[in-house]
């Protein structure tokens, strides 16, 4: 067996991230785990972040808050899972903290950037996949259920979002690999399972 992995799954939401998360997690005996908040603490944030109606955080302090759930994330979760020899898949990482705060509500990406490698020690993802999707699909999907503070969001902030994780995945070097989710889903699910077999050399058990 070959050592412990990070992958990250991102996206705008309704892209249907969560679901490959979850199915390679399966496939993998990995941890599922989830930002923000899959700690103590960050269940606490997530309920400020997302769905308190009196809390409407100013960008750096959101982008504050984001960073505190994915430090308590690395800290309490992450690298324990991964010292224990078990790989982790987490839905949602720094990706999403430098497309939402950063491309989406224009915080500076090179002070971004640094308050993500404080909150997280270094800790990076060995493959993330950014599920890419249009904003017209993402919509229609999300339609009918009910919205977090930031789904509440304008079509032009969603467009910002997923262009800054094409901009990451750009820039991100190999460990960084898109999949299309509008492709039918057998497409999407090879694709995925592509980037896991060529970037880590991993399986997944069916
Ligand atoms: P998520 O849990 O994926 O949404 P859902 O409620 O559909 O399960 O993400 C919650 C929201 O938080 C999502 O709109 C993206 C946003 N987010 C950021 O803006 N920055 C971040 O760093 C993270 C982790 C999430």
């Amino acid at each position: 067996m070959g050592p412990a992995r990070f992958i990250a799954f991102e996206g705008i939401d309704g892209a249907g991230k969560s679901t490959q998360a979850r199915r390679v997690a399966r496939g993998l005996g990995a941890l599922l785990t989830f930002e923000p908040g899959d700690t103590d603490l960050g269940r606490e944030l997530r309920h400020l972040l997302l769905h308190h109606e009196a809390v409407d955080p100013s960008p750096r302090a959101e982008a504050l808050l984001m960073a505190a759930d994915r430090a308590e994330h690395c800290e309490r979760v992450i690298r324990p899972a991964l010292a224990a020899g078990t790989h982790v898949v987490t839905d949602r990482f720094i990706g999403s903290s430098m497309a939402y705060q950063g491309h989406g509500a224009g915080i500076d990406l090179v002070e971004l950037r640094q308050l993500q490698g404080f909150a997280t020690s270094g800790l990076q993802a060995d493959l993330t996949v950014v599920v890419d999707c249009d904003v017209a699909t993402s919509r229609a999907r999300l339609a009918g259920g009910s919205r977090d503070r930031l789904e509440l969001l304008d079509d032009a902030y969603f467009e910002k979002v997923r262009a800054g994780f094409l901009a990451l995945a750009a820039e991100g070097g190999p460990s960084w690999v898109v999949v299309d989710g509008t492709a039918p889903l057998e497409e999407l699910e090879a694709a995925v399972d592509a980037a896991l077999a060529s970037v880590l050399s991993l399986d997944l058990e069916r």
